[in-house]
């Protein structure tokens, strides 16, 4: 990241309350105390797991899942089981806006442009195998070459917590593309507010930057069309009880 970016408005984030957030791609968490605000990333360092619902005291986040505590400031860990800080951003409030930019550096003095923090569909990315992500139909990618394949599989291992079946099959991916070493997603989410959103992309990347060939996979959510239940296989309809 090299600019800042408006991520909320101050009236968002309720005293001691909190946001996930998309920044450089990554999940992230605004959380406010007091009048002071803090981001840092969704990601507990000790076994990638999100601290978005961890408790917040005394200017640290707990992680839900094992007990670390992260110092919000700093991104510390002040105790076991992490060893290491998680990374933390800048935040700067202007006017009634909250920006977000990298450590050390300053919101310029110009007039910042409001810029969403989850990103709008890619347009013109060249769709290798599913329809764009504009149309009312979106199909789910249907693997066409050994390479897509592979892409697909890996993302089938990314499973949505809250329903326990892989985001492939649940319809989730609208589209994958490759530019050499960089993979492209576009994904939508059951619901837009739907908590589990931060941990399917970061998942989702890290399923794909495991694979020897990709250096990079950038995940782009998208909200339209909205996914609906017809998208689902009849794989994942039977899993759920749909028929
Ligand atoms: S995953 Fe956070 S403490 Fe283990």
């Amino acid at each position: 990241m090299s600019t800042f970016e408006r991520v909320a408005a101050v009236t968002e984030i309720p005293p001691n309350g909190r946001k996930s957030i998309i920044v450089d791609d990554v999940p992230a968490l605004l959380v406010r105390i007091g009048n002071d605000f803090f981001v840092v990333e969704d990601v507990c360092s000790h076994d990638g797991q999100p601290l978005t619902d961890g408790p917040v005291a005394d200017g640290a986040i707990t992680c839900p899942r094992h007990g670390a505590r992260f110092d919000l400031k700093t991104g510390n860990a002040l105790c076991m089981p992490a060893t290491r800080a998680i990374p933390t951003f800048a935040v700067q409030v202007r006017d009634s806006d909250v920006f977000v930019g990298p450590v050390g550096a300053e919101l310029p003095a110009a007039p910042v442009a409001s810029a969403p923090t989850q990103v709008s569909p890619a347009g013109d990315i060249p769709v290798v195998s599913a329809a764009s992500a504009s149309g009312d139909q979106v199909p789910t990618p249907e693997p066409g070459t050994d390479d897509d394949l592979r892409l697909i599989e890996a993302l089938k291992q990314v499973i949505d917590p809250e329903l326990m079946v892989n985001i492939v099959d649940l319809g989730l991916v609208y589209s994958v593309n490759r530019d050499d070493r960089k993979i492209y997603v576009e994904m939508t989410l059951t619901s837009p507010a739907c908590p589990a959103g931060p941990q399917i992309v970061q998942q989702s990347k890290m399923a794909l930057e495991r694979l020897r060939d990709v250096d990079e996979a950038e995940i782009k959510l998208v909200m339209s069309p909205p996914w609906t239940p017809d998208r689902m296989t009849d794989e994942a309809k039977d899993m759920l009880g749909i028929f």
